[in-house]
């Protein structure tokens, strides 16, 4: 069985952590080994890196550093490890969320981003990538309602977030072959039936 990379983003407060399990499930229902996992983490050091990109100020450019330098770890510790077996990799975030927060969020040039995407997987992309696209305001109310201490990122303000979006789905409409956007404002239910359609449409 060849390996499958998927991935899973969206602003905070959008509601993927909520599907990845059924996600995963999904894929282990077809006999498939599956590795879920996350970034900024997903490795010793990259939760070490994780704690101090989500807790401790930096400028934007050693924030994105931070983020790749964990995801290089992931990738070599991890993710390739894991596709070379056969198994399928569920990442809870990856590239897609440097682009969107670094560049769409703090105004990192995209061509910095680039530059580091080829350096850290020049070969490397998910072969399908789950959106979970909802208004900021709506994500906000969201997030509020866990009444857990906010990180750094969370408690950017709606218009940080708006940035954050539109990078999504600008990202979504130059790579549309590989995303697919899900429409995360509707009810819980309808939200999981989309991505398992969207995941048999990804992975016939
Ligand atoms: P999580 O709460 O979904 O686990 O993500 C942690 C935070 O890190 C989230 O606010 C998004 C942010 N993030 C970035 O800003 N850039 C990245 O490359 C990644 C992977 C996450």
């Amino acid at each position: 069985m060849t390996g499958r990379f998927l991935t899973v983003e969206g602003i905070d407060g959008a509601g993927k952590s909520s599907h990845l399990a059924a996600l995963s499930e999904a894929v282990r229902s077809r006999g498939a080994e599956v590795v879920m996992t996350r970034e900024p983490g997903g490795t010793p050091l990259g939760e070490k890196l994780r704690g101090l990109v989500l807790h401790d100020a930096m400028d934007g450019v050693t924030e994105a550093l931070l983020m790749f330098a964990a995801r290089r770890e992931h990738l070599v510790q991890v993710i390739e490890p894991a596709l070379a077996r056969g198994a399928w990799v569920v990442c809870d975030r990856f590239s897609d969320a440097t682009y969107a927060y670094q560049c769409g969020g703090r105004g990192l040039d995209r061509a910095v981003f680039a530059q580091l995407e080829a350096l850290v997987h020049p070969e490397r992309q998910p072969d399908a990538t789950f959106l979970f696209d909802l208004d900021p305001g709506v994500a906000a109310a969201r997030q509020r309602a866990q009444r857990r201490e906010p990180d750094r990122f969370e408690r950017e303000a709606e218009a940080f977030f708006g940035r954050v979006r539109d990078a999504y789905l600008e990202r979504a409409r130059t790579h549309a072959k590989r995303f697919h956007v899900i429409d995360a404002s509707t009810p819980l239910e309808a939200v999981r039936a989309s991505l398992m359609a969207a995941f048999a449409r990804a992975c016939p």
